[in-house]
């Protein structure tokens, strides 16, 4: 059962990340309204993957490395900077999506973001999303090849 959660856990991680950078394709190309619903996917598919994380952490499901030893050092490094980014991710993400929705509110309608109101906060917007999309991309890719890795060189622990 905890396995099945944490399949699931890294296949939402995995989706959200892919959800984002459809997003900053959609901004790219001018398209607001396909940014946002992808924005808002993003951040569903994420709001999910730490409640299977949580429900998984609760079990006390746990695996710990038994894989070669060179590669230690190397995956503790990945592991240890993709639980900080992970929990650093939750307030960038918060950041990012606060002044979006005060600058809609401002504005009006999405064709209305260069409105003085709405441009201050959609500038906030893109001062918080400088940060928040590298490290949501980078916690998606390092949450996948963790699982990869002890996918092959993992031993449960507990649960
Ligand atoms: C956490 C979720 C979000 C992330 C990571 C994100 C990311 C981004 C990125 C990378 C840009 C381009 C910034 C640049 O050109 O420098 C951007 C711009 C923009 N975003 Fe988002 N976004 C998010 C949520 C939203 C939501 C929910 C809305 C809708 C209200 C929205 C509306 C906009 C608009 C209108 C722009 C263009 C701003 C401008 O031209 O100054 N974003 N966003």
């Amino acid at each position: 059962m905890a396995e099945t959660i944490n399949q699931w856990a890294v296949i939402t991680i995995v989706l959200s990340g892919i959800a984002l950078c459809f997003g900053v394709f959609f901004i790219r190309n001018h398209n607001r309204e396909a940014h946002m619903r992808a924005m808002l996917l993003a951040s569903g598919l994420a709001t999910l993957f730490l409640v299977l994380y949580l429900t998984r952490l609760g079990m006390g499901y746990e695996k710990k490395y038994v894989g070669p030893d060179q590669w230690r050092t190397a995956y503790f490094a990945l592991l240890i900077s993709h639980i900080i980014l992970a929990a650093l991710n939750l307030p960038l993400a918060l950041g990012a999506l606060w002044n979006a929705y005060q600058g809609l509110k401002a504005a009006g309608n999405l064709g209305n973001i260069d409105a003085p109101a709405a441009r201050k906060l959609f500038n906030r917007h893109r001062a918080w999303v400088r940060w928040t999309v590298p490290v949501w991309l980078y916690v998606a890719v390092t949450g996948w090849i963790i699982y990869l890795v002890l996918g092959r060189y993992g031993e449960i622990v507990k649960g």
